[in-house]
């Protein structure tokens, strides 16, 4: 059982794969370690390797958007990633860099124990939810699983690629929010 200072710096200093020789560096979650929301993404992006922070570039704007729509903002999640380093050239991650990496991603949930996981996008929507998760078709949809509540929304990145999916990704924000709303009413029921 790691701390988040002691899980911190093994990601930092991983080289379990060969995503290790080619990154700048390894991108930790970053967050607030008492939320309730985990947000969980692909892997980092050229600018997040650059910075050493998840959702730093592009991306992160269009996900900051999201957590404002929702009322939310990066104080009130965690946020991270499947794999922890940049995929050369962007690429998507392979199943068996994700399957080593994970160990981090178990860590970090052991640690967080957050009640709701969203993932953001179709590789952590198929590698925590189901291999065969379609997007387009069940974002926003939720399952109950090993004590967490889970569901997925559109990338920030396919948002920046197709405005019009923004709309939608806003509505599912929504709906995170009315889950946290419905975890805290059963806790306290009138
Ligand atoms: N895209 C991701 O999937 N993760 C990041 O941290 C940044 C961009």
């Amino acid at each position: 059982m790691y701390t988040w200072d002691e899980l911190e710096r093994s990601i930092v200093n991983c080289g379990r794969c060969m995503l290790c020789k080619k990154r700048i560096q390894a991108v930790p979650g970053k967050g607030n370690h008492s939320s309730q929301i985990m947000l969980v993404a692909e892997a980092p992006g050229k600018q997040e390797d650059l910075q050493g922070i998840p959702f730093v570039g592009p991306a992160g704007k269009v996900l900051d958007i999201l957590l404002t729509s929702a009322g939310l903002n990066r104080k009130d999640v965690y946020i991270t990633n499947i794999v922890k380093c940049h995929p050369p050239g962007n690429r998507d991650p392979l199943p068996e860099e994700q399957e080593t990496c994970m160990q981090y991603l178990r860590a970090e949930t052991t640690l967080l124990h957050p009640p709701i996981i969203v993932c953001l996008g179709r590789i952590a929507a198929q590698k925590l939810i189901s291999p065969n998760f379609k997007i387009s078709r069940e974002h926003g949809m939720w399952t109950h699983r090993k004590g967490y509540w889970m569901t997925a929304v559109y990338h920030p990145s396919a948002i920046l690629r197709d405005p019009a999916k923004l709309e939608e990704a806003k509505q599912d924000f929504q709906s995170i929010i009315s889950k946290v709303r419905e975890i805290e009413e059963s806790k306290y029921p009138l």
